[in-house]
């Protein structure tokens, strides 16, 4: 047989017998403790207790295996840790890897609390942070520190959605720091639309809150590892007493089942919703990955196999208070909130500001007010046509 698509691996990942007991899905096991049946049972779950043997809860059940494994599938990775949500995902995989003395590189696109994180918490650790510019490239080289043990990376970057060139900051980072762990918040590409271990990065992290539950009714978040930090990793997340309680285990593998559908229609809503902004007379740019002339859209193009539903746009103009308030306000089928990832469409505006004292050394490149949008799975008319009304509002 061919090797199957990936809307195949999505639909049977981790569907295994061990996990379905005859049922269609994986089965729900809630547990803290789990019974062995003998000494020699016990003796044997204690030795495998790292290989997917049930053992006790915080080290998994059926139902995380499941989910775990089928992560590993689609991301083509060694070991999947999971976490409560996405930003314990990124703060729980970086403190794996570093100790007092070290350094770590990360964009200055990465998503805020990623950035506090590395400031607020390992600064206090006694762990120094940089920042290179999402587009930099194999220049990277020149940034790297005798001491610089992580690389993060993030990209599309949060907001601002540039896309990195992965594999020259892959080959400049191995040329010249070979300990350094690379690692990318790959969240946007719900780990599928670019597989960024085969890119050389040795861990993928999710905020699965996102694309993978897909219904914004539940928190996860996962990180993929090579075999090289594979071990690393799943023995720091459980010393930290990182897991996930099953039932929303469960919810994410259910999300992988309509991943690829789901994906399919934000990618074209999401474009047909693109280009018509970048048409709009009140519109001064939209950052789009999949749209030339979007920040890194080369690298994109060559490295992605697809786009999803998030980007921004940003207005010719900087709106005033009562134009903002008026803007967001009023929209029909964009909410206003947080996070993104769902089946519904979601809308936040930033100014540019704002933006920049997100952007450490960097600043932005732009004097309007910025709109972030999250397109979901409505009649995509109905979206334009919620749109145009609030360019309207603001004309
Ligand atoms: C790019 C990115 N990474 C990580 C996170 C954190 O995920 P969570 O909200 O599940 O903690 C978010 C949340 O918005 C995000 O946008």
């Amino acid at each position: 047989m061919t090797e199957k698509h990936i809307e195949t691996t999505l639909i049977n990942a981790g569907r295994g017998k061990r996990y379905t007991q005859g049922s269609v899905n994986s089965v729900i096991q809630r547990a803290s403790s789990l019974v062995f049946e003998s000494v020699e049972a016990k003796k044997h779950a204690a030795a495998n207790r790292a290989k997917g043997e049930l053992f006790y809860g915080r080290r998994g059940t059926l139902t995380h295996f499941s989910l775990q494994e089928a992560m590993c599938e689609l991301e083509g990775g060694a070991g999947c840790a999971l976490f409560p949500c996405g930003a314990a995902a990124v703060a729980n995989t970086l403190l794996a890897f570093v100790e007092q003395g070290d350094h770590v590189l990360l964009t200055n696109s990465a998503y805020e609390p990623t950035q506090d994180f590395c400031t607020k918490i390992l600064g206090k650790l006694g762990v120094a942070t940089s920042w290179f510019d999402p587009l930099i490239g194999a220049d990277i080289a020149t940034l790297i520190q005798p001491n610089t043990r992580v690389v993060f990376l993030e990209s599309p970057g949060s907001i601002t959605m540039e896309v990195h060139d992965v594999p020259a900051i892959v080959e400049a980072v191995r040329r010249v720091a070979p300990q350094a762990i690379i690692m990318i918040d790959n969240t946007w590409a719900a780990g599928i639309l670019f597989r960024a271990l085969d890119f050389g990065v040795d861990i993928s992290i999710q905020a699965g809150t996102k694309y993978l539950i897909g219904h914004s009714d539940g928190m996860v978040g996962t990180a993929v590892a090579n075999e090289r930090c594979w071990p690393q990793l799943r023995e720091n997340a459980y010393l930290m007493g990182q897991m996930l309680d099953a039932d929303t285990a469960y919810m994410t593998s259910r999300g992988l089942r309509t991943l690829g559908v789901r994906l399919r229609q934000h990618e074209e809503s999401s474009l047909k919703i693109a280009e018509w902004l970048s048409q709009h007379p009140q519109v001064a740019r939209v950052n789009h990955p999949a749209l030339p002339g979007s920040k890194g859209h080369e690298f994109w193009k060559r490295d992605f196999t697809g786009s999803s539903g998030l980007f921004s746009f940003i207005l010719k103009k900087r709106l005033n208070e009562t134009e903002f308030a008026s803007y967001l306000d009023n929209f029909h089928y964009f909410s206003m909130a947080y996070s993104w990832g769902g089946y519904e469409s979601l809308i936040l505006a930033n100014q540019p500001e704002e933006i920049a004292a997100l952007r450490p050394a960097g600043g932005v490149d732009f004097t309007g007010t910025l709109v972030r949008v999250h397109i979901g799975l409505e009649n995509v008319d109905d979206l334009i046509a919620d749109l145009e009304a609030g360019f309207q509002r603001i004309a």
